[in-house]
């Protein structure tokens, strides 16, 4: 491969990417990445005016992105955008599961016990996470099946292995999207189209809306304890950035990895690597 070869692969101009989670402070940075390289790109959210800030703000390549409130637990508005992306540039290459997180309802702390989270947060985690992967895969899976050809990239977690203390519901749905992640890149590759590819990356820990109130004291914005402990056991002595996640998205994103299915990778500086001794 040479210089221009490899560019090529980059290039992602006439594809179609649907992200979902769209204006998160993952998901924001990887929708204007691939519009740089290129990309149509659909930003799902279910608040259409940051999804809408964020296509303004891209000037000259706006008119390659469109903005579209859908809720990923919800199979009905996942059909509605799956029409309007469909309408707007005729069909989707890729699928980024970027919508997740956790809830502090469903984390444990000194005064909620496990015992007394209330279900309903627990199921909206899992609802959030898990079944917020499964149906936009179901729906835009669906259409690269039509297709024969796609991408579905899903977006895990370090919790996801080994669980991390607190956050009950969060560490097991992202373990089912790991799981998820193996069954559906079999299930496509076998049933549909080996040119159908489906893997996972696993991010570090990231500052973002979803965990600040566990890592950062929200009165002096001080890391908490546990923040301090994530740092102490990341050898690489920091907090991600958005843009770290960016190579691996490519990667698995272009045909780059043409060969690379069923797989989830960290993105982690060392965290899943380092014992702690
Ligand atoms: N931050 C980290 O350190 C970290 C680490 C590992 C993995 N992750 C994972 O990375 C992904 C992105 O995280 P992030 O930190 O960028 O999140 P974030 O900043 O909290 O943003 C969450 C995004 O998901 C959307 N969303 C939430 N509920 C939704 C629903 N029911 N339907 C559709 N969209 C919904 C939000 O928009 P609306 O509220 O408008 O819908 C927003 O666009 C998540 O899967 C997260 O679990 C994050």
């Amino acid at each position: 491969m040479n210089r221009e070869e490899l560019s090529r692969t980059y290039d992602f101009s006439g594809k179609t990417v649907v992200i979902t989670g769209a204006t998160g402070v993952l998901g924001s940075e990887m929708a204007r990445s691939l519009v740089g390289c290129g990309a149509n790109v659909a930003l799902l959210a279910r608040r259409l005016a940051p999804a809408e800030a964020i296509v303004r703000q891209m000037g000259e390549r706006a008119r390659q992105a469109v903005a579209i409130s859908a809720d990923v637990s919800d199979a009905r508005s996942l059909e509605n955008a799956a029409a309007q992306v469909r309408e707007k540039f005729g069909g989707v290459d890729c699928l980024l599961n970027a919508a997740g997180g956790n809830k502090p309802e469903a984390t444990t702390r000194p005064d909620q016990r496990f015992f007394d989270l209330p279900p309903e947060a627990l199921r909206q985690v899992f609802d959030l996470n898990l079944m917020g992967t499964i149906l936009p895969s179901q729906v835009f899976g669906r259409m690269m099946a039509e297709a024969g050809e796609g991408v579905i990239l899903n977006v895990s977690s370090m919790a996801a292995d080994r669980p991390l203390t607190r956050t009950a519901a969060y560490g097991a749905a992202k373990a089912a999207v790991d799981n998820f992640t193996r069954w559906l890149a079999v299930h496509m590759a076998q049933e549909y189209s080996p040119r159908i590819r489906v893997n996972a990356i696993a991010p570090g820990f990231f500052l973002t809306e979803q965990n600040k109130f566990l890592l950062t004291d929200q009165q002096t914005g001080n890391l908490t304890a546990r923040g301090t402990a994530i740092i102490t056991h990341t050898p690489m002595g920091r907090f991600g950035k958005p843009e770290d996640l960016l190579g691996a998205v490519l990667w698995l994103l272009s045909p780059a990895s043409a060969f690379v299915t069923g797989i989830v990778v960290p993105v982690d500086g060392g965290f899943s690597a380092f014992s702690g001794v």
